[in-house]
């Protein structure tokens, strides 16, 4: 069964085709340096990237993937990415995936971006279920209990920043480019970090959701209680300079890096109270720091458990982890129509999907 997966969510617009036996072909292309030149990801440009791109990219997958001289008879369904995310951005590839599922009558399946982020753990290792989830990116911070692939529960989430914005915040106020968290990771190894120096933000209470806001506004408050402590300015590249930044700015960012890490850890632990997980999966594009990473293991280790978290390259967006979660929505005979809506962060995705 061979799944073609579609992600443009945000700011890649990613084509994969994946089967039973893992990876066939992959492409991608990252808009961040066209980003970065406004400190963020700005809706309407990455909408028209997507647009410009898509197509070529397609191309180019299907030449890689070598499927033949009637190469869309071999995909036997195509999976897009539905939401959440930027509205302009998922009608591109969501227009696309039908359009392409109309030409050559492939059928269609819509898949929610966070649970894609979650499978791509089960790409090299299996998941042994339930699972614990934790999903964290640039806009959202779940915790799910994995009962299965198509069968998650949302236990708990951010009621204001996501990790990965309080990660991009803090990275852009100490003055490091866009997008900061990768750049704040390579400061914060470069620290010692003080366990005491921010809090471990709303774990005073006896639920699974979180508030990053609050650290956020510590973070900020601490860089402005130390000017001197600003990253380096300059044209040379952030790597270069990384060598020269302050001492204090370092130990900062491993302090804050930490207070992120074991503030998951926590609400982590409480929610494995609740029910008996049997694997630990971590997700999302603030999976691939290194504290979280290092967090996440000693607590897997102290519960006896596995810990399963995608390799580097698939802890970002990517289209690896469509496909791979369309995979599983095939398996179980779910498939969508035509009218399959996208739906922009902040929504519950519909369970709106058909069995065949
Ligand atoms: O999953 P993702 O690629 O996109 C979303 O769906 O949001 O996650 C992007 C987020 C950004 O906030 C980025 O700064 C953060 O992941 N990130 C990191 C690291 N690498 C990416 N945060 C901390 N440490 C990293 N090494
Ligand atoms: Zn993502």
């Amino acid at each position: 069964m061979l799944v073609l997966g579609i992600e443009s969510s945000c700011d890649e617009t990613a084509l994969a085709l994946v089967d039973e036996n893992g990876v066939r072909a992959s492409v991608i292309s990252s808009q961040a340096d066209i980003h970065a030149l406004f400190g963020g990801v700005v809706p309407e440009l990455a909408s028209r990237e997507h647009a410009r791109l898509i197509g070529p990219l397609c191309d180019s997958l299907l030449r890689q993937a070598d499927l033949g001289p009637e190469p869309w008879k071999a995909i036997d369904y195509i999976a897009v990415t539905r939401g959440p995310g930027l509205m302009g951005s998922l009608l591109v590839g969501v227009a696309f995936a039908k359009a392409l599922a109309m030409a050559h009558d492939i059928p269609l399946i819509g898949i929610d971006h966070l649970q894609g982020h979650l499978l791509a753990a089960g790409l090299e290792n299996d998941i042994l279920w339930p699972a614990l989830g934790v999903l964290i990116s640039g806009g959202h911070t779940h915790l799910y209990r994995m009962d299965g692939p198509v069968d998650m529960t949302v236990l708990g989430k951010t009621l204001d920043d996501a990790a990965g914005e309080a990660c991009d915040k803090f990275a852009k106020a100490a003055g490091l480019p866009y997008p900061g968290g990768a750049l704040l990771d390579a400061l914060g190894r470069k620290g010692q970090a003080d366990p005491h120096l921010f809090p471990r933000p709303y774990t005073h209470n006896d639920n699974l959701d979180f508030s990053f806001s609050g650290l956020k506004t510590a973070g900020a408050l601490w860089l402005s209680q130390h000017p001197e402590a600003r990253f380096p300015a300059g044209d040379t590249p952030a790597k270069e300079r990384l060598e020269m930044a302050d001492k204090t700015l370092c130990d900062a960012a491993a302090s804050y890096l930490l207070a992120i890490a074991e503030t998951l850890a926590i609400k982590a632990e409480r929610a494995m109270a609740r029910f008996e997980a049997r694997s630990i999966v971590v997700a999302g594009g603030v999976a691939a720091n290194s504290v979280v990473r290092e967090t996440f293991s000693r607590l897997a280790e102290k519960r006896r458990i596995p810990l399963l978290i995608p390799k580097l390259s698939l802890c970002g967006d990517n289209a690896v982890m469509i496909a791979e979660a369309g995979l599983h929505m095939a398996r179980a005979d779910r498939v969508h129509t035509l009218s399959l809506s996208a739906i922009p962060r902040g929504q519950s995705i519909p369970q709106d999907w058909h069995v065949l």
